[in-house]
């Protein structure tokens, strides 16, 4: 074996490694800040916006802020499976109408 072929037995695993962690930092900042949050929540919008009027919902509702949900705006728990899958926390925000009597 020539001393070149010792040489490259002896980086082999260290650009190895570097490439490895490359690529761990490349990844983990796609998947920062910056990526999407909308995976599939009408994306032949330019901007997804819902709008309604408070006395056309029910007395109490919940909203989804994870994205996730098959019947967005509104949350079908697809939170759960989600925050088990990613280790993320989010849910729902409830609103309910005050009773008229409070
Ligand atoms: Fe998105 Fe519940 S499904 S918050």
């Amino acid at each position: 074996m020539t001393i070149e072929g010792k040489y490259w037995l002896c980086i082999l695993p260290a650009a190895g490694a570097v490439g490895v962690v490359a690529y761990m930092v490349v990844s983990k900042m796609k998947c920062g800040k910056d990526s999407v949050v909308n995976q599939s929540v009408m994306k032949d919008q330019e901007k997804v916006v819902h709008s309604y009027d408070m006395e056309d919902l029910a007395d109490s509702v919940a909203f989804c802020r994870c994205w996730r949900s098959k019947k967005f705006p509104f949350c079908d728990g697809a939170h759960n499976a989600h925050n088990k899958l990613t280790g993320d926390n989010v849910g729902p925000l409830c609103l309910s109408k005050k009773s008229k009597g409070s």
